[in-house]
């Protein structure tokens, strides 16, 4: 018999406080609904049992699964493992901001089998983390770093935020040498959304913060991504870098349309081309019968997905995988790739199109150019 291989995400929606970007589905909560919450999460997970399940790849995220006591985190691990078959070798992240992680914590990941972990840490200039409302400053975020490498964690990411009003890349370069000197394993740096309704949009559009224009972004962003290369840490997707061999299973899995469960909150699963999604709604989740919203996927749909995430990879596009789901790009598209081509945006070769080393910046440019 073949075994099924797919991914887990957990979603766990508290965080100690709300940064100014974010619009993710986090929030302050009570001790008393987060007890609640891991029951009805144990509950969802042991719902979808099946051992014949290989779980390749964990990813606790958020919100801040660092934020909340261990034991919920020793939980959810011994829920899984008692419901699906986790592979010896799976890779098993958590999301972890320097405000709360302590020895203590990181100590108890370790023994639960975590073995990759991912830090908040956006900038390493304290004005840019005031500006932004984080909680910590450069030195607490450079010390859980080495924390962690203490405490044996070989495989550590730090998220990077460019374009935060007041950064410069002077300022930028900087949080990345000193991300390099950690020597950590990989980086990923996110362009700053300015996500409507909140503080900070609502700061900008009051003019009280200045925002920096695309156009620099797409400088900062380029040129990070040189000084990147210069160290060592190769670009695999458009916001994520790493050393050799260190490159985030989970989310290339996400790449190539791999199927995966997503226990939680507002969380998502992807399975036998149809997309499940949770409510964001807390109340709602902790009331219903856990009823997921289906939506099948139509062959359309799979392939506008499969551009979009693809083309955002060093990988490329699969064509021939493109043609299975009823769609020839090269027929469909001739005259955008040949100019793409021509003006050196994008190349063809063996069945696959990718986006040239310099043009990642206009990568959602380009997708658009291509999408059916
Ligand atoms: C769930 S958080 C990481 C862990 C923890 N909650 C923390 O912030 O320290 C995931 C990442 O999403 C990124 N992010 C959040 N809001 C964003 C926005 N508006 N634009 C770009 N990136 C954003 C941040 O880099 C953040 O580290
Ligand atoms: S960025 Fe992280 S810590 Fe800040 S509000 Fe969003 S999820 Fe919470």
């Amino acid at each position: 018999m073949t075994m099924i291989s797919r991914m887990i995400y957990i979603h766990i929606p508290f965080c100690d406080s709300k940064c100014y970007y974010c619009n993710f589905c986090s929030s302050v909560y009570s001790e008393k609904i987060k007890e609640k919450y891991f029951l009805k999460l144990l509950e969802e997970i042991k719902l979808n049992k099946n051992k014949e399940i290989n779980i390749s790849s964990i990813y606790i995220g958020g919100g801040t699964p660092s934020s909340i006591n261990e034991k919920y985190i020793k939980s959810i691990i011994k829920g899984i493992n008692q419901n699906f078959n986790v592979l010896k070798n799976a890779e098993i992240t958590i999301e972890a901001n320097p405000c709360s992680i302590t020895e203590k914590k990181l100590l108890v990941y370790k023994n639960l089998g975590i073995n990759r972990i991912s830090f908040g840490v956006q900038s390493l200039n304290n004005k840019c983390l005031k500006i932004i409302g984080r909680k910590h400053t450069k030195k607490q975020a450079i010390n859980t770093i080495k924390l962690a490498k203490k405490c044996g964690f070989d495989n550590i990411n730090a998220d990077v935020l460019i374009g935060i009003p007041k950064q410069n890349y002077f300022k930028l370069k900087n949080t990345i040498k000193n991300l390099i000197k950690l020597k950590i394993q990989h980086i990923s740096c996110y362009m700053l959304i300015n996500e409507k309704g909140t503080k900070l949009t609502n700061l900008i559009e009051n003019k009280k913060v200045k925002v920096i224009s695309e156009e620099k972004c797409v400088t900062y962003y380029n040129k990070t991504c040189k000084y990147l290369k210069k160290h060592g840490y190769s670009r695999y997707e458009i916001s994520n870098f790493s050393k050799d061999n260190f490159m985030c299973k989970h989310n290339i899995g996400y790449w190539q349309l791999k199927e995966y469960y997503g226990f939680g909150l507002s969380a998502h699963s992807y399975i036998d081309g149809c997309r499940y999604s949770n409510t964001c709604d807390m109340q709602e989740y902790l009331n219903n019968k856990l009823e997921y919203k289906k939506e099948k996927l139509s062959s359309l749909e799979q392939t506008e997905e499969m551009i979009m995430l693809a083309l955002r990879t060093v990988y490329g596009i699969d064509l021939k995988k493109l043609k299975n789901l009823g769609y020839d790009l090269i027929k469909e598209k001739k005259q955008e790739i040949d100019f793409l081509v021509k003006n050196k945006f994008i190349t063809y070769k063996n069945d696959n199109i990718k986006i040239c080393e310099d043009k990642f910046g206009v990568t959602n440019q380009i997708i658009l150019k291509l999408l059916p």
